[in-house]
């Protein structure tokens, strides 16, 4: 078998990578050493954990907010094997929707184990054993990342879980306890805050969401607070002990000094994840990797060994799915002699809470980090017509623009769809924008964007509606 081009991994950089490549003209091949194709984010990350955001915020909307509404209904009764049939209906929607764009555009599978077998070869060993080589004159390392385990506490998927566990339980904990308040421990403790869980999040650090405009995580925390949510901060577990009924969990100062034992009857380990690179060979074929396992690639996705290129969690940047895409489009484009390029300034991040968080480009503390002088315009949903109409109070949209020139440079957003607001902040963005720019441009009334477009009025000159 001899390809143009043969990927190992079909996340969302890999399969995307495979598409354009097609779509350009390419012979392409995809190595994949799961049952299902669409890697991390399909199966076991962005779209089932969505579903049972999606699924658990209608429950609580049922038995806590319809009633507000002028809706009334008895006490909703929770289905979670129903919901669980629905997280996998959309699973299986989606990884077969991305074999169905495989054959439409005539890219073949490989499943197996794949290893850079030398240059321009990989060796695939299958379940059963048997081993193939697949020659391509371009190779695509696609083969994503896996969750960092915490020392001294044992994942077994049962009770001691990973995300992968988390979305999956099942039956609802009494107690969950989640290390790291990061963006999983805190969207799938929310699911099973929702589902009826106590939830505690401990956390390493003396915030939560680390990375995210720090005024953006301080008001998130305190609506997750009224929400049930119990932080723990600045503090780190130290070990789960599973004798008897209940987990122990020991909790200690992160500075050190008396701990206390948190009981549990589920752990989420979620403290990060790390590029998964585990038997590719890399080592032997003389790859460089960086102090993070991740491999280093330079501003054309290759890497220092001829022929072989790299490309989402598996190097620098994001682990996003939406980072990983694009990096599968430009690596496509360059190989097919095109000027692929991905504008790493411009990135969106949502956190799928509720109320969800968003942000892209800079925060207040990295442009004070870096010096750079900047006006602000903030506004509140509570101001926005849409809002009150939909009950929402809480949530801000703040708009950073450059002092002088009135450039946009970041957008953060707390509050509802977030996460679809942001897309206006990220065009303009990449087109170099203004305040202004974006102050001037009509929106329609009435809409939750109303209040980005006040918070640009707000960065530029003032607000109409505050
Ligand atoms: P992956 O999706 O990890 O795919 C790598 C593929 O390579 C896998 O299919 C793997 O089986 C295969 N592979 C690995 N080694 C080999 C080998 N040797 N041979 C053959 N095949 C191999 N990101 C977002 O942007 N939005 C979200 O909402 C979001 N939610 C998430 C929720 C959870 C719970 C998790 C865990 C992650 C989430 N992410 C989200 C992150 C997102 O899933 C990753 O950034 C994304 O999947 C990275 O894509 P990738 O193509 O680099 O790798
Ligand atoms: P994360 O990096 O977002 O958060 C991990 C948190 O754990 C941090 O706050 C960190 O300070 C803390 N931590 C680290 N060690 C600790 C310890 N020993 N004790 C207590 N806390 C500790 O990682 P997370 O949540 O595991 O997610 C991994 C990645 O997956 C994300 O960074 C993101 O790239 C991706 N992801 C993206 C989503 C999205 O876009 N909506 C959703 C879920 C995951």
């Amino acid at each position: 078998m001899s390809y143009d081009l043969a990927v190992i991994g079909s996340g969302p950089g890999g399969y995307v990578c495979a598409i354009r490549a097609a779509q350009l003209g390419l012979k392409v091949a995809v190595v994949e050493k799961d049952e299902t194709l669409g890697g991390t984010c399909l199966n076991v990350g962005c779209i089932p954990s969505k579903a049972l955001l999606h699924t658990s915020e209608m429950f609580e909307m049922a038995g806590h907010d319809f009633a507000e509404f002028g809706i009334k209904i008895n006490k909703p009764k929770l289905d979670l094997p129903g919901m669980m049939s629905h997280k996998r209906s959309v699973v299986d929607a989606n990884t077969s929707g991305v074999e169905f764009l495989f054959k439409k555009n005539k890219i073949d599978t490989v499943r197996g184990h794949g290893k850079v077998a030398g240059p321009g070869a990989i060796s695939v060993t299958a379940d059963d054993g048997k081993q193939t080589t697949v020659a391509a004159k371009a190779i695509v390392i696609a083969t994503g990342s896996e969750w960092t385990p915490l020392p001294g506490v044992e994942v077994d998927e049962d009770r001691i879980v990973s995300s992968t566990g988390a979305l999956s339980l099942p039956s609802v904990p009494k107690r969950l306890v989640v290390v790291g308040a990061g963006v999983i421990g805190l969207e799938l403790g929310s699911v099973w805050r929702r589902l009826g869980s106590e939830v505690t999040v401990v956390e390493f650090l003396d915030r939560i969401l680390p990375g995210i405009d720090g005024e953006t995580a301080r008001q998130s925390q305190r609506l997750f607070g009224k929400q049930g949510i119990t932080f723990k901060l600045a503090s780190k577990v130290t070990s789960v002990k599973t004798s008897g009924k209940a987990l122990k969990v020991a909790v200690e100062p992160a500075a050190g000094g008396e701990g206390e034992e948190l009981a549990a009857d589920v752990v989420l380990v979620a403290i990060g994840r790390r590029p998964f690179t585990g038997g590719l060979g890399l080592a032997e074929a003389g790859v460089a990797m960086d102090e993070r396992g991740r491999v280093v690639v330079d501003a054309h996705y290759r890497t220092n060994v001829d022929g072989l290129y790299a490309l989402g969690d598996v190097i620098h940047g994001p682990m996003l799915a939406h980072k990983a895409e694009d990096e599968g489009v430009a690596v496509a484009e360059i190989l097919a002699g095109q000027a692929g390029h991905v504008n790493y300034d411009v990135i969106p991040n949502v956190v799928y809470t509720a109320p969800e968080i968003a942000s892209v480009g800079k925060t207040e503390e990295e442009l004070k980090d870096k010096g750079i002088a900047y006006k602000t315009g903030k506004y509140p949903f509570s101001a926005n017509a849409r809002a009150r109409a939909l009950r929402i109070k809480d949530g801000f949209v703040k708009v950073l623009a450059d002092a002088t020139t009135d450039r946009v440079l970041g957008v953060h957003i707390v509050g509802p769809y977030a996460g679809e607001l942001i897309a206006e902040a990220s065009v303009l963005m990449e087109f170099a924008g203004a305040a202004e720019d974006l102050a001037r441009t009509c929106h329609a009334h009435p809409t939750l964007s109303e209040a980005v477009k006040e918070a640009a009025l707000a960065a530029w000159f003032k607000p109409i509606h505050l």
